[in-house]
């Protein structure tokens, strides 16, 4: 089996840096826009069969050594109370936002088993399909970048809803992220147990909070989930994009920060410490280059890496729709040649 990724992840040597993709599988594939064609996104990740489906898609395809099970990060919103839903091209929808203390105290525990077995199901299906040659990663939102989408309705820009509410009803909000610390540590814990072999923690609209506000607001419950995951032997993978100063702090309690585009991959590294791996961290839109740039700025990425065990390739952000594939395929083939060491 190919585990230099789980290698990478335990800052082991590896023959050559491991690559994979954020948003692997997607909307840049006209394989997967097939699938979706006749069924919605939440159908997709309810019908494991489906999902399993537009998980091999981008390993069916492309040199990667890591498989994504294919989810998204707001379904276990649904179990708590949430009517969550996708309009076509406009991102996700809450249409009951949690704005008040009462809205807090109405939600519900989730119980992975029950309540989310669709994505537990896939993942004990993909990893029987992928038979090794991969290995597989769970994954889910971290508090902070849930509550975003609970407290606001949707995607935001300034995040006012949310920061209302920690700055007014500071026991409301924390109340809120235990819930959806607990929430996600049990489904973790759910999907390890079904077959997961690291776990990624997406906090991908962290960076809207100042390092103080993280250190009090947020960083208490992505500690609480990290322990609760600790000695299983499964990587913790953290990532969020924007929070180059919240670096140090996020790189406690896991085994891999993911690093978005904004910061160079040295100085990243240097800031979360050489004693955690790192993941990243290409800027997506650089696939949309002719192939000389991309080339240029994938080997700065491996050259900032410095030969150094713990490096994962993969971009600083999900790939964006329309982004060539054939792209995808050259930066995980020159991601291998550029790296290759005598085992
Ligand atoms: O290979 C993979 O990584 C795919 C699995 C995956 C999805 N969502 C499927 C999806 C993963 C890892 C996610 C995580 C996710 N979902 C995040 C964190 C990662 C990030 O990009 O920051 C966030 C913030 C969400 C919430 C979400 N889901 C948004 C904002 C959207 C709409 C955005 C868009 O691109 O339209 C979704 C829908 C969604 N989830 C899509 C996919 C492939 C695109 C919608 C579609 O197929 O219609």
């Amino acid at each position: 089996m190919n585990d230099r990724f789980l290698r990478a992840c335990r800052r082991e040597p590896v023959d050559c840096t491991p690559v994979w993709f954020m948003r692997q599988a997607g909307r840049y594939l006209p394989e997967y826009q097939e699938v979706r064609a006749g069924h919605g996104i939440l159908e997709v990740c309810k019908t494991p069969a489906l999902a399993v489906e537009v998980t091999l898609q981008p390993v069916r395809r492309f040199a990667v050594d890591a498989a994504i099970i294919f989810a998204d990060i707001l379904l276990p919103l649904e179990p708590m109370g949430l009517q969550l839903s996708f309009a076509a091209g406009e991102g996700p929808l809450i249409a009951n936002p949690v704005r008040t203390a009462a809205d807090v105290a109405a939600l519900g525990a989730v119980r992975p088993g029950d309540d989310l077995g669709f994505v537990l199901e896939a993942i004990g299906q993909a990893r029987s399909a992928l038979a090794g040659e991969v290995p597989l990663i769970g994954f889910a939102g971290a508090p902070f970048t849930l509550a975003s989408y609970a407290v606001e309705g949707g995607g935001s820009r300034n995040y006012v809803e949310t920061k209302r509410l920690m700055y007014n009803d500071p026991e409301a909000w924390h109340a809120l992220m235990g819930r959806l610390a607990d929430a996600v540590a049990g489904f973790l814990l759910a999907q390890i147990a079904a077959g997961a072999q690291a776990v990624q923690l997406f906090d991908s609209w962290v960076g809207a909070l100042s390092p103080d506000d993280y250190a009090e607001y947020a960083h208490p419950y992505t500690q609480r989930i990290f322990a609760a995951l600790a000695g299983r032997g499964v990587p913790r993978i953290h990532f969020g994009t924007g929070a180059t100063t919240l670096l140090p702090l996020m790189a406690t309690g896991c085994d891999v920060v993911g690093l978005d585009w904004r910061v160079p991959l040295d100085e990243g590294w240097e800031s979360v410490g050489h004693d955690t791996a790192i993941q990243g961290n290409l800027d997506p839109v650089v696939l949309f280059a002719p192939e000389a740039e991309i080339e240029r700025r994938v080997l700065d990425v491996v050259k900032r890496a410095d030969g150094r065990p713990g490096h994962i390739f993969n971009l600083g952000h999900g790939i964006l729709p329309g982004t060539p594939p054939a792209a995808v395929g050259f930066v995980a083939d020159l991601v291998h040649r550029a790296t290759r060491r005598s085992p």
